[in-house]
């Protein structure tokens, strides 16, 4: 097999095809690593891999982070494991619906994540796709007044303040990123580990910029998310049963885009933790 990498018309993404990620061999995992570094979200078509592999191969990039104790691939699931659906009052549904905002995976932790590895299952006859935005060309787009004015900015990062705006409140300690522990603070700009490459760290649970005014920081931060989250810096993916997809987390957004509920849509989730060096919020 040859790795066939197909950059995507947009700023960030590639398709990847020629490999089959539960026989991943290192030299070609050197080969997806750089590609990783240059594109943000890399799309592997018809991999279906069982848990395993999929841990296997989130362990490639890194520790894995455990959503729920002892488990290093979760799902991310309108379906119990009976058969039957979520009803939109409940609280996975109200995670879901929350996922449908742009945001970067685990930020209201200490530790934020460096990638998120998502395989497609089962997927609803409409809807349902994942859109991702490039942080990088977000940052490299601004203008220069703008990008003076958030130099030295930084925001408290919180799954409690995000939920809330959609009308959930989430109890302390009823799942993960419910935590009573003071919210981290994290640069609104952050130079990628590995790149050296500048990109905008916001999302939906970014919030209370110290120095300006709850009203002030908030228009901030969604203006900054609405330019952002632009052509030709969003990639939408389609999802086919047996997709995986691999993301960046430490310089794209992502977010779910809305289905039908009546249609399961059953997706798995490997997170992987980013570097205490680079990834550990500057204060909480
Ligand atoms: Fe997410």
């Amino acid at each position: 097999m040859t790795l066939t990498i197909k950059p995507t018309r947009a700023t960030l993404g590639a398709i990847i095809t020629g490999v089959d990620l539960a026989k991943l061999d290192d030299a070609t995992w050197t080969d997806i690593e750089r590609a990783f570094h240059t594109y943000a979200v890399l799309i592997f078509p018809a991999q279906h891999l069982d848990d395993a592999a999929q841990i296997a191969f989130g362990r490639r990039f890194g520790n894995i982070e455990h959503l729920v104790a002892d488990r290093e691939i979760v799902p991310i699931s309108n379906q119990r494991a009976d058969g039957t659906l979520l009803q939109d009052h409940e609280y996975g549904m109200q995670i879901m619906r929350g996922n449908e905002g742009w945001h970067t995976d685990s930020s209201y932790m200490r530790l934020a994540a460096k990638a998120s590895v998502l395989s497609a299952h089962v997927v609803p006859s409409t809807g349902g796709e994942t859109e991702w935005a490039d942080m990088r060309a977000a940052y490299d787009a601004l203008d220069e007044l703008t990008r003076a004015r958030i130099a030295n900015l930084a925001a408290y990062h919180s799954l409690r303040y995000s939920q809330s705006r959609i009308g959930h409140d989430a109890a302390v300690g009823s799942s993960y990123g419910f935590h009573n522990d003071a919210p981290p603070l994290r640069p609104l700009v952050k130079v990628h580990p590995v790149t050296g490459r500048k990109s905008l760290f916001i999302g939906r649970h970014a919030y209370g910029i110290p120095g300006l005014t709850p009203e002030e920081s908030e228009k901030l931060l969604d203006d900054l998310v609405t330019f952002a989250c632009q052509p030709p810096r969003t990639y939408t993916h389609a999802w086919k049963p047996g997709d995986v997809v691999v993301w960046d987390n430490r310089c794209v957004l992502h977010r779910a885009r809305p289905f039908d509920h009546r249609d399961p849509r059953v997706m798995r989730h490997t997170r992987i933790a980013g570097e205490p060096a680079t990834e550990l919020a500057i204060a909480s």
